[in-house]
């Protein structure tokens, strides 16, 4: 029997209903960048969970297309290797997974091609019309672009030429998910937003940031829209400040190359870290849908202060845990001179009524201590200090993204005993232990929501230009300087501290 969510439901009754089953209409996914890491590490995996869970329609197919010559054979074969090496579900441990696997299998082709040859889309049509015949696909299409930058325009324009992409609300569906980055810096992003319009409407076009993917960064849309007594307090009259970290203990492992380019503003900052900013930050929606979400999230980028200070610094040797570690300089791929951040520390303002005068301190970056994403908000101190001048401690609430994802909110209590003396204590609220089982992954969740044509976790070209505005901004200003070092394995470089302290406020604790 293949594996079901109802099984979870069985072991756990509250995971009952939490899930509403929409299954998309009939469609043939293309990866493009089909022999990439990412195709092997999460979009492969993400699409055969899917089917295990059911949540895939009947009639599906999935066509890999990359440079690398290979026969579709060999390609499923590397998949099959993929899924046991990556897969939140194997076919090897799942009950009936051999069984489901030979079936997927059977609509997975592959086409290699050079994506500037018009040849390659000639290809890719023939096998797509065959794959329709054959696996009742219905002619609906979803390009994922999982290639480096680089290669989205000629995508663009190669799927255009051979004329592979339906007229918006027709009878067949045509859906590109553009992976990130969107761009380099805001010119280069209104530029690939312009070409991506000459090609696609905006609604078929979903730019993906896999954050918005993760359960706990959706969950802040339900915590403090779901909730009545978190959404009083949360403004400028009761909140001091809001820290945002993004850390990783990993450095730039294989991708030397594309980091050397990139580094952590456009790798981390200009997206996934700007859009934690904005889902803490933003005025509830009218509606929950994708328009009325994104409008909201708009407007906090839009109000972010330029000019913001900031940070920058690139690790060094160092020790994580009982290894040793080598400096960024020399890492594979990376050049020996290189000025590429690697860690970002960011004081931003959103201009609005809401947060007039409270900062948002963010930060990101490679080989520190540990792998943590986390959002706190820090109330301010209570009015009059009853109890001693800072016997208490400000109330936090801290939304931990990842990993032990869950929500705290520190209080002050009393000590047991004859005197008044209070202690900050948490209150705990553990994904684990309130639901079990295990979350989707990110990229599960967000190809379900690209195949059903849902943009609600998708970002809108003009997101992505008002994010690019706030980090090209510290792009430009630091174009000429040397980040800051920081020992791999510390909490980023001296000058990141001193800038919290400049304002009396320090980095948590993580
Ligand atoms: C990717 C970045 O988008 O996100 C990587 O390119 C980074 O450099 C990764 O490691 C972090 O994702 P997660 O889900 O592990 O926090």
């Amino acid at each position: 029997m293949p594996y079901r969510p109802e099984h979870d439901e069985v072991a756990n009754p509250l995971r009952k209903g939490l899930r509403a089953k929409r299954v998309p209409g009939p469609c043939a996914v293309v990866i493009f960048g089909a022999s990439g890491d990412l195709t092997m590490r999460k979009l492969f995996p993400a699409l055969f969970a899917l089917e295990a869970l059911g949540e895939l329609p009947g009639g599906f197919a999935v066509v890999g297309c990359a440079n690398t010559p290979m026969a579709s054979e060999e390609w499923r074969a590397k998949m099959r290797e993929a899924l046991s090496k990556h897969g939140r579900v194997k076919p090897e441990s799942t009950p009936d997974g051999e069984a489901l696997w030979e079936r997927f299998a059977a609509g997975v082709h592959y086409v290699s091609g050079d994506f500037s040859d018009p040849r390659c889309f000639e290809k890719l049509k023939t096998v797509l019309e065959e794959v329709d015949r054959a696996r009742g696909t219905r002619g609906n299409r979803l390009f994922y672009c999982a290639t480096p930058p680089s290669a989205f325009p000629a995508l663009l324009e190669g799927l255009k030429s051979a004329g592979m992409i339906a007229p918006p609300y027709s009878d067949n569906t045509t859906s590109v998910v553009i992976e990130k980055p969107f761009g380099r810096d805001a010119p280069s992003a209104r530029a690939l937003n312009e070409l991506v319009h000459t090609v696609l409407d905006e609604s078929q076009v979903f730019r993906i940031d896999h954050y918005l993917g993760k359960e706990t960064v959706q969950n802040l849309l339900v915590f403090r829209f779901g909730n009545a007594i978190f959404e009083p307090v949360w403004n400028r009259a009761y909140i001091d400040h809001v820290q945002i970290t993004a850390a990783e203990e990993l450095g730039v492992e294989r991708r030397g190359r594309y980091y050397d380019s990139a580094g952590v503003l456009r790798d981390m900052i200009q997206n996934h870290v700007l859009q934690l900013v904005t889902l803490t930050a933003m005025e509830p929606p009218v509606a929950f849908d994708a328009d009325a979400m994104r409008d909201e999230k708009v407007k906090v980028l839009r109000a972010v202060r330029t000019n913001a200070e900031f940070v920058l610094g690139q690790y060094s040797a160092g020790a994580i845990g009982t290894s040793d570690v080598p400096a960024y300089r020399d890492e594979p791929d990376v050049a020996k001179d290189s000025r590429t951040e690697t860690f970002a520390a960011l004081k931003l303002y959103i201009d609005n009524w809401r947060w007039g005068g409270v900062p948002f301190y963010i930060r990101s970056g490679k080989r520190l201590p540990k792998r943590t994403t986390e959002i706190a908000v820090v109330f301010r101190p209570v009015a009059h200090a009853l109890f001693g001048s800072s016997a208490t401690q400000q109330n936090v609430l801290s939304v931990r993204v990842q990993p032990d994802e869950g929500i705290s909110i520190r209080f002050n209590a009393k000590v047991p005993g004859e005197s008044y003396r209070p202690r900050a204590v948490n209150m705990d609220f553990s994904y684990g232990a309130a639901f079990g089982g295990q979350a989707p992954e990110a990229y599960e969740r967000l190809l379900l929501d690209a195949l059903r044509g849902d943009q609600t976790l998708f970002t809108r070209s003009d997101e992505v230009q008002a994010a690019w505005r706030i980090v090209g901004d510290v792009l430009t200003s630091s174009a000429e300087k040397e980040p800051a070092p920081y020992e791999s394995g510390s909490w980023g470089p001296r000058e990141a501290h001193e800038m919290l302290a400049r304002d009396g406020r320090r980095w948590r604790r993580l």
